[in-house]
């Protein structure tokens, strides 16, 4: 690998292995701040290249200032020195800044890594966060005419030269959820310490959503020019669609990553941060302890909820497994069933070692959730290659209809499940054929959710919109979420199925 990669830089043919290992031990890690990206990346305002120029290129060239006034990860690391930060390096004994989980959640750390026009003050998580902290893709790509550099497919500018594939939906959802549930091996995790002294609960996390929360500063394949579109190598089939993909494959990832941390956490001999000693009441469900007690109509809904469980013991959140079953329903029909029938038999070893006594028992819940782990991990695996067409969205709507009537969710699962609908439904029913009836539950399920993650859009601290937050999670009644989507289901079943449409 070290030698095709010594071949392409003296201009030589682009590997056939283009697949192989990564070569990462021989990148350099460099941290470029956003202005250094924004000297190039912010042509409508600044313009430096020819028209035709910029045309040939993969992207608009205008990413920039989408991040620069609307992202909130520009203020990651305010965040920890604002007011709210301040209380918790009160609370927590320890300056924030020094605590490491915070500043590799909320920056890209530095470490004695090299660096240009980055400050972690006024950068936070940056640019390269994301797309990778490596020189040589920085380096190599920003050459225009650099025809070697654009015979590339994705895969290889990742392998060699360190540009993460954010377009493969595994990678994607790898990086966000690995600062925005936590990763035990990189130094990521928010404790119960942490969120004592006042880190907002971090929300439950669907790939999609939070993407074009971000606010999105790309183009979705189908907005791109042809042109751009030809660029982008191997070329993505035509019928797919792309966000529906990553709902579906980020729901697994997301099942993955939790098991992870959870395992790792449980079983760890060193606490990687502030508080973390097992059982970390982070790793629970938080409502299971911060609730109110009610005896509305005789009994909570969280009494009615049907779970074969011994009742009043925490458990892990719920949220992670919900949109599993799409994952399921994408393989094929007699996978699908094989699929159910182990993911049921490692959920319920699993289940067991977590609730057979209060906080689990961590000899064994430690297996039991690799064990989860490893399953979702061979899901994700047997979906490589399949194509996520509009009659799929059609079967993966449905699908969705029948959790929100089977189950009776709670605040976290119900937003998947209403991100999710809503995600794939736009992304597979044109505008002119939407039904308006399923538009509005939509925007009434927005309202009752926060779907929309307050402060919308704007790059303002989440803790101006934390007190709405909460109460929107503490006013959730099951009942009217479920009844919002019977709604929607009705309608749905009344549209033609897309796929006789679409012939
Ligand atoms: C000197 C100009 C320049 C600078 C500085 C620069 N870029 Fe670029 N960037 C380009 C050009 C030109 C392209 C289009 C390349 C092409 O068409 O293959 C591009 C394309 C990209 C792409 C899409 C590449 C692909 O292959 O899909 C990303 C992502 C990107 N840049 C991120 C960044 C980031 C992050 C930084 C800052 C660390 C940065 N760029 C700095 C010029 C620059
Ligand atoms: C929180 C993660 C994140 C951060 C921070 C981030 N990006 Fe991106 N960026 C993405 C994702 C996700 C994509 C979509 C990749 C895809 O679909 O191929 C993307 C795509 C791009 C593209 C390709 C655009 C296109 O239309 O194909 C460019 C260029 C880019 N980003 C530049 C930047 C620059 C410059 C910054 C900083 C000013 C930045 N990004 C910060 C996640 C991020
Ligand atoms: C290095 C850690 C890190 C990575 C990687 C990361 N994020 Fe974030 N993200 C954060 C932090 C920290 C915040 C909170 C910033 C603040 O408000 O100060 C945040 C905030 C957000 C928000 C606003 C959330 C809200 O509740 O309003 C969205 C949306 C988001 N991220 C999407 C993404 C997506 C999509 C990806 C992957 C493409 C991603 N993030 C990758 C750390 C990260
Ligand atoms: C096993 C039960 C349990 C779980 C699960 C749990 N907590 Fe706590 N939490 C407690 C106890 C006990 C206290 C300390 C009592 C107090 O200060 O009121 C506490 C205190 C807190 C406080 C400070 C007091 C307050 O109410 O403001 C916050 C904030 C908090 N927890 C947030 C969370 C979040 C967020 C989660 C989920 C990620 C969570 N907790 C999960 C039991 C739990
Ligand atoms: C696993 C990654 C992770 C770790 C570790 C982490 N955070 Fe966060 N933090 C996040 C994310 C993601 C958000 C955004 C949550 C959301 O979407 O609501 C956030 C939000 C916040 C906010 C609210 C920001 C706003 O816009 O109002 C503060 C303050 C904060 N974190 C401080 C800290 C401090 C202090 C520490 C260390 C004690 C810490 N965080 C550790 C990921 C992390």
């Amino acid at each position: 690998m070290a030698a095709s990669a010594a071949a392409l830089e003296r201009g030589g043919q682009a590997p056939s292995g283009e697949f192989g290992p990564a070569s990462a031990a021989k990148l350099q890690p460099y941290i470029y701040g956003a202005k250094t990206c924004a000297a190039c990346h912010d042509q409508d305002d600044h313009p430096t290249y020819e028209k035709e120029d910029r045309a040939a290129m993969i992207c608009r060239m205008n990413e920039f200032p989408r991040f620069d006034t609307q992202d909130k990860h520009e203020l990651a690391f305010t965040a920890l020195t604002g007011p709210r930060g301040q209380q918790m390096s009160r609370l927590l004994g320890k300056d924030v800044r020094e605590i490491a989980a915070c500043i590799n959640c909320h920056s890209v750390p530095e470490r004695g890594i090299k660096k240009q026009q980055y400050k972690r003050e006024s950068d936070g998580v940056t640019c390269v966060g994301c797309h990778g902290p490596y020189a040589e893709w920085v380096e190599r790509h920003q050459r225009i005419n650099n025809e070697e550099w654009h015979g590339l497919g994705r895969r290889a500018k990742a392998r060699l030269y360190g540009m993460i594939d954010l377009g493969d939906p595994v990678r994607r959802a790898e990086i966000c959820v690995s600062c925005h549930i936590g990763n035990h091996g990189e130094g990521k995790v928010v404790t119960h310490d942490m969120y004592a002294a006042g880190h907002p609960p971090l929300p439950s996390f669907e790939p999609a959503t939070f993407s074009d929360a971000q606010p999105r500063h790309w183009e979705y394949l189908n907005e791109k020019s042809l042109e751009r579109r030809n660029r982008i190598k191997p070329s993505p089939d035509r019928r797919n669609l792309p966000r529906t993909q990553l709902v579906v494959i980020g729901g697994l990832v997301a099942l993955r990553e939790s098991m992870k941390l959870l395992a790792d956490e449980a079983g760890a001999n060193q606490p990687v941060a502030v508080g973390a000693q097992w059982p970390d009441f982070a790793r629970f469900e938080c409502y299971a302890c911060h609730h109110d007690l009610q005896a509305k109509n005789g009994s909570s809904w969280r009494q009615v909820r049907r779970r074969d469980v011994p009742a009043g013991r925490p458990a892990p959140p719920d949220w992670p497994l919900i949109l599993v079953r799409l994952g399921m329903g994408a393989a094929d029909s007699q996978r699908s069933a094989s699929l159910e029938t182990q993911l049921q038999e490692q959920l319920a070893v699993f289940q067991e070692s977590m609730l057979d006594r209060v906080f689990g028992d961590p000899k064994r819940l430690v297996p039991a959730a690799h064990k989860v782990a490893a399953w979702a991990d061979s899901t994700i695996r047997g979906l490589d290659g399949q194509v996520f067409d509009a009659a799929m969205a059609r079967r993966l709507l449905d699908q969705l209809c029948d959790m929100a009537r089977e189950t009776v969710p709670d605040y976290e699962s119900a937003r998947q499940i209403a991100w999710a609908f809503r995600i794939i439904y736009h992304e597979s029913v044109p505008q002119k054929q939407r039904d308006s009836t399923i538009e509005h539950a939509l925007a009434d399920l927005g309202a009752k959710l926060a779907l929309n993650l307050p402060p919308e859009n704007k790059q303002v601290p989440i803790e101006t919109a934390l007190q709405a937050r909460l109460r929107s999670v503490a006013d959730f009644e099951p009942e009217s979420f479920k009844s919002l989507f019977a709604t929607i289901a009705g309608r749905l079943a009344r549209q033609e199925p897309i796929q006789a449409r679409m012939r």
